[in-house]
């Protein structure tokens, strides 16, 4: 039964690392990757797409368009109906709207089969802001990655230079904890650490140390 299946939970804010860290734990596991931000940014784009806008008068509209997402994840390129989209649903404005559509109980709720989905042999990394807590919520380990306001706009900063997109850390910093507060604040699954989360600020680590701190809480979890 997939309640057997064991899943590894990396929530926490944006930018906090999280999808580089949970990626490289599940390709040294050899563990299936599940990017649930990607699906909300997904659905975000499909709803502007579609001429809806993101707000909640059109709620039934937009879960409607949630459950019926033709969404595929594929050698790590996500696409749309036939559109190569990975590259569209990474923009700030893109992430924008990936919160704001992920504030509407509905949509959650179309999109729980779809990540439940992931949850195949021999093993699953899932990384978002409510995988711990309503998702997976009997996963074996759950992690809460976070790191300061300031490293995570440093660092968003860097990765939208090496793009060529030109930014200001300042500004950055304004929209990643704008994006924060309305992810925490928000009563559908907010974004909180499970109980039995283990906190891991990784504002000082380097990604491979943050990924060997989680695998090493992974292994130390083994019957073996
Ligand atoms: O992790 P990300 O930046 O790609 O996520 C984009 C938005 O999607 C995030 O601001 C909130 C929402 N989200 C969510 O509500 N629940 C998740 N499990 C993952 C993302």
């Amino acid at each position: 039964p997939p309640e057997r299946i064991p899943v590894i939970c990396i929530d926490g804010p944006t930018a906090s690392g999280k999808g580089t860290v949970a990626a490289q734990v599940a390709q040294q596991l050899g563990y299936h990757f599940l990017d649930s931000g990607a699906m909300y940014r997904t659905a975000a784009l499909a709803a502007m797409r579609a001429g809806i806008a993101i707000e909640a008068q059109h709620e039934p509209r937009l879960a409607e368009l949630a459950r019926h997402l033709p969404v595929r994840f594929e050698g790590g390129r996500i696409w749309l109906a036939g559109d190569d989209i990975t590259d569209a649903i990474r923009t700030e404005e893109a992430g924008m709207n990936a919160s704001r559509v992920s504030a509407l109980p509905a949509v959650r709720q179309a999109l729980v089969a779809l990540q439940l989905g992931f949850r195949r042999l021999p093993g699953l990394v899932a990384d978002g802001r409510d995988m711990g807590t309503v998702i997976f919520p009997a996963a074996p380990l759950k992690v809460f990655l976070t790191a300061s306001a300031a490293v995570r706009a440093e660092r968003r900063h860097k990765q939208l230079i090496s793009k060529g997109i030109s930014a200001t850390i300042s500004d950055l910093r304004a929209d990643l904890e704008a994006r924060d507060a309305r992810d925490a604040s928000r009563s559908a699954s907010p974004l909180k650490a499970a109980e039995d989360a283990l906190l891991l600020d990784n504002s000082l680590l380097t990604i491979d140390e943050a990924v060997a701190q989680v695998v090493a809480w992974w292994q130390a979890r083994q019957p073996f």
